[in-house]
């Protein structure tokens, strides 16, 4: 059976991984666990984007091979997703061989079929976002010409040299049908408009090669060009799945069930990626999506202002857990978001303090204190109240992690986590104990299973809160559903912080 795949972009080396590529990367580790734990099958690609003039030109500014710059900085990428307890299956460098030969591949195939041809390029270049632009997209102003990207605005290049390009326009129709018949393929819907208007409004030949730039891939058979570094980059969703070179895993992962990508790169994955693979005939992925951006204090990430947010920063005062949580919770997937120190101390202290960990260590300590830390045989889950009421939303979770809807799973995991402090609060089981025990079990067993059901929704967001809920909550300990089962109290999850 095909697996479930999952892709993030591959990320430039040009830096290191701030905040914006965990959030990418987080997201696609929580869709990709919960499919896992769904029991599907799952395969998680991510890796680096390492040829292209801004990669020489960090290596050059720094005076060290770009190889060697290459390897120093997919590392910290690479160490940075541990941390993050990322679970990815593979991580993919474009200076790889099995990356490189494929990209030759392709672009033999495609100068074979005759979508790619040599012709003379003339416009401007944009090193920043490695983005070619016309004469009316970039027009001349005061200040020369600069980059018509909202958040770049830096100075172009002209580039006038011989140039392979790739026949985009031809796919404008079938670009069109796709978008149409696949409703599903550019989301979140609110980002499709933009798409089917900019291929609606004609598509250019685009140029895909360079003379001037040394680090890349060289062309087939004219080593004097390199192959334009989105060219190459964009191959790699199919180079790391096997394509021309190991057709069962290809089969197994092709088509992808999503990429996951920043909106600014949108362009690229839902127009020239499809017709890249229209041109090679090779299935486009089934869904494209575009998330938003996050800018810090009010103000966009950049290296002007020097504000990047090191993600270290944040974990070594809140965990890991809680910053994966507060990405995905913060705002809806695909809209944009706002970081701030105070944004991320509030959720902490509300949701994960006060709402989760104060109720854990509630039921966990009732248990202990009333019920000498055992629970009686596995009752009936059916005929616990709350419990029930969870696993009535089951599927509602599950449509929302479908969607990639992730904070609408969360939302209703809290609302879970909320009905069950309201339902500590009204049952007082402390005052109870007293007169009746019986009942006071009843209440904490529910309670106890209802935890272990929220324990298991979060864990694709919070991986060791989730192992640490279930080691107090006598998950796993009895299989086979005999009992009695022992609750274990342990350290607050959540300690508050001032
Ligand atoms: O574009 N907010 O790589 P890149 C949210 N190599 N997400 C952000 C962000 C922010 N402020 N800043 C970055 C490239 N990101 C190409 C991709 S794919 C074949 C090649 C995230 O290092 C977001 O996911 O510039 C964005 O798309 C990605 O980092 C861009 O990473």
């Amino acid at each position: 059976m095909k697996k479930h795949y999952v892709t993030t972009p591959l990320y430039y080396v040009n830096a290191a991984p701030h905040l914006g590529h965990a959030y990418c990367t987080v997201a696609a580790d929580a869709l990709h666990r919960f499919m896992k734990a769904q029991g599907r099958e799952s395969h998680f690609l991510t890796g680096t984007d390492e040829h292209g003039s801004k990669i020489e030109a960090a290596a050059a500014a720094a005076g060290v091979p770009p190889r060697a710059w290459a390897d120093e900085y997919a590392d910290k990428f690479r160490r940075l997703w541990d941390h993050l307890d990322v679970k990815y299956d593979d991580f993919i460098r474009t200076t790889e061989p099995r990356h490189e030969d494929c990209v030759g591949k392709v672009f033999a195939a495609l100068q074979e079929n005759g979508d790619i041809y040599k012709g003379r390029y003339k416009g401007f270049y944009c090193v920043s976002c490695e983005t070619y632009w016309t004469d009316t997209e970039a027009p001349e102003n005061a200040g020369g010409r600069v980059c018509p990207n909202t958040d770049c605005g830096k100075p172009l290049q002209v580039v006038a040299e011989e140039s392979y390009f790739f026949r985009l326009s031809k796919y404008q129709s079938a670009l069109l049908d796709l978008y149409e018949a696949r409703p599903d393929f550019l989301k979140p819907a609110h980002r499709a408009n933009e798409i089917v208007r900019f291929v609606e409004s004609g598509l250019q030949d685009i140029s895909i090669s360079r003379t001037k730039v040394k680090w890349g891939i060289p062309v087939p058979g004219d080593p004097g060009h390199t192959v334009y570094v989105w060219f190459d980059a964009l191959t790699n969703y199919v180079s790391a799945a096997g394509y021309g070179r190991d057709p069962g895993l290809f089969g197994s992962l092709w088509p992808a069930d999503v990429h996951v990508v920043g909106k600014e790169i949108y362009r690229f994955h839902a127009v020239i990626w499809p017709a890249m693979l229209m041109a090679l005939e090779i299935e486009p992925p089934s869904k494209v999506f575009a998330h938003g951006w996050w800018t810090v204090s009010g103000q966009k990430m950049g290296k002007s202002l020097g504000n990047f947010v090191d993600p270290r920063d944040v974990t070594r005062e809140f965990g890991v857990d809680a910053f994966r949580y507060f990405l995905l919770r913060e705002v809806p997937f695909g809209n944009d978001g706002d970081y701030s120190p105070e944004s991320m101390r509030k959720r902490y202290n509300a949701d994960l303090a006060n709402d989760l960990g104060n109720l854990l260590s509630r039921v966990v300590q009732m248990v202990d204190k009333y019920l000498e830390g055992q629970l009686p045989r596995r009752p009936d889950m059916e005929r616990s109240p709350q419990t029930a009421g969870l696993l009535g939303q089951a599927e509602g979770f599950a449509e929302s992690m479908r969607r990639l809807a992730f904070s609408d799973a969360l939302g209703l995991a809290w609302a879970g986590v909320s009905r069950l402090n309201q339902r500590v609060n009204a049952t007082a089981p402390w005052n109870l104990a007293k007169t009746d025990l019986a009942k006071t079990r009843e209440i904490l067993f529910d309670l106890v299973s209802s935890l272990r059901i929220i324990a298991g929704w979060i864990e694709p967001f919070m991986p060791q809160t989730a192992a640490k809920m279930q080691a107090q909550l006598g998950v796993r300990q009895f299989p086979d559903g005999s009992g009695p089962e022992k609750i274990q109290k342990g350290p607050p999850l959540f300690p508050r912080k001032p």
